[in-house]
C-alpha cells in the first residue's frame, strides 16, 4: 500500500520517531522519513524501517521521490495537510492522490498489547498525580485563583518536567465548571466550593485523561464518592456517577458506540437533566488525546477488544455549576476495564 503522512503522531506510529517538521512516505515495501537537519541525529538513531532523508525543502523532496517512483495511487488524509503543502507535493506528479479521512486514526483504533501497557501506565501515573494534586490543593489551594491552581496542576501532572501533558489542565470552580472546556479565571477557591479538574499526562507519547468533580473541603480527595452540602449539586452528581458506572459496567465488545453513549445518556435524561448533558459520552485515547472510537449518539462504530476510550458523562447548569466524571477504559475479553 502507498500512503503519505504529515501528522506528527501518525508518523510516530509508523516508524517510532517523529518531530514537528517531518513527512513520511510509504511506497509498498519502501518508506522514507523526511526531515530537516535539526533532527538528523535523533532521526538516525530512532527511525525504524524507513530511510532517513534530510532536506530543508520537505515538500519539494517528497515530490521528487514520488515523481521517481512508478506507482499509480497514493493515500493521504486531507485533515493532515495544508493546501500549500499538498499542492507542492502533488505538482506535476502523475499519480492519483486518494483522500481518506482519518486514515491513521483508523489504523490506530485497536491498540496492540504493547500500546495497552503504555496507555495503562499513563492512566496510572495520571491517577497518582491527582492524589498529589488533592493534597497540594487542600494544603495550599484555598484563596488561590484558577490561574494559579491551573499552573500548580501543570507542575504536578508533569512531575515538574518529567512528563508532557495531554492538554492544558482544566481547573474550574463553581459556575465556571458549567463550561465543559472552561478556561481559567480570577475566581478563588474557597472552602466547600465545587471544584472540577480535568487533566492528563503523556507516558511514552500516549495520553491519559481523567476528570473529577469534588466538594473542596479540608479532607477532599479526587475520588468518585463525594458528599456535597448543596442538595441540588448532590442530585446532579449522583446522576452523573450512576451514568458513568452504568456505562463501565455494561459496555461490551460487539456493541455500537451509540449504544455505549445511551448507557450514560438514558440515565441523565430520565433524571431530567438531558438538556444539560451537552457533549458525547467519550472519545478514544492514544497518541492523540481525541481519537477513535468516538462514543457519541450517532456513532455506528462497533466496539471491539483492544479499544481504549473515555467514559465522561456530565451535567452543566449554566451560571451555577458543572459536573463531569471521567475515566479511561480498555475493552478486554469483551468488557470495559478501568485503566
Ligand atoms: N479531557 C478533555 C476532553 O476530553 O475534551
Ligand atoms: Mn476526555
Amino acid at each position: 500500500m502507498n500512503y503519505m503522512l504529515k501528522d506528527e503522531n501518525a508518523i510516530y506510529y509508523e516508524c517510532g520517531y517523529s518531530c514537528d517538521n517531518a513527512l513520511y512516505i510509504r511506497l509498498g515495501l519502501e518508506a522514507y522519513f523526511i526531515t530537516d537537519s535539526r533532527y538528523t541525529i535523533d532521526a538516525d538513531e530512532n527511525v525504524m524501517d524507513a530511510e532517513v532523508v534530510i532536506d530543508g525543502d520537505l515538500y519539494g523532496r517528497a515530490q521528487k521521490i514520488l515523481k521517481k517512483n512508478k506507482i499509480k495511487k497514493i493515500v493521504f488524509d486531507p485533515k493532515e495537510w495544508s493546501v500549500s503543502g499538498f499542492e507542492k507535493v502533488s505538482q506535476n506528479v502523475k499519480i492519483t492522490f486518494k483522500p481518506e479521512l482519518d486514515f491513521s486514526h483508523k489504523k490506530r483504533i485497536i491498540k496492540s498489547d504493547e500500546e495497552l501497557k503504555i496507555v495503562a501506565k499513563a492512566a496510572k501515573l495520571g491517577a497518582k498525580a491527582f492524589k498529589h494534586l488533592a493534597k497540594e490543593f487542600r494544603t495550599n489551594g484555598f484563596g488561590k485563583d484558577e490561574y494559579t491552581l491551573t499552573h500548580v496542576a501543570k507542575g504536578i501532572l508533569g512531575d515538574f518536567g518529567k512528563y508532557t501533558l495531554s492538554f492544558d489542565p482544566i481547573v474550574a470552580i463553581n459556575h465556571n465548571a458549567a463550561k465543559p472546556h472552561a478556561t481559567p479565571t480570577a475566581t478563588k477557591l474557597e472552602k466547600n466550593d465545587l471544584l472540577l479538574v480535568d487533566a492528563g499526562l503523556k507516558y511514552k507519547r500516549y495520553c491519559s485523561d481523567r476528570t473529577r468533580t469534588v466538594q473542596a473541603d479540608n479532607y477532599f480527595m479526587f475520588d468518585t464518592h463525594q458528599k456535597y452540602k448543596r442538595k441540588k449539586i448532590q442530585k446532579a452528581y449522583d446522576t452523573v456517577l450512576k451514568a458513568h458506572d452504568n456505562a463501565i459496567a455494561k459496555a461490551r465488545s460487539g456493541m455500537k458506540a451509540k449504544k455505549v453513549d445511551a448507557l450514560t445518556r438514558d440515565i441523565v435524561e430520565k433524571a431530567g437533566y438531558g438538556e444539560y448533558y451537552v457533549h458525547s459520552t467519550g472519545h478514544g485515547v492514544g497518541l492523540d488525546i481525541h481519537e477513535m472510537p468516538y462514543i457519541s449518539k450517532k456513532s455506528n462504530t462497533i466496539i471491539e477488544d483492544g479499544m481504549v476510550y473515555t467514559i465522561e458523562p456530565g451535567i452543566y447548569i449554566p451560571n451555577e455549576f458543572g459536573i463531569r466524571i471521567e475515566d479511561m477504559v480498555a475493552m478486554i475479553d469483551g468488557k470495559a476495564v478501568v485503566l
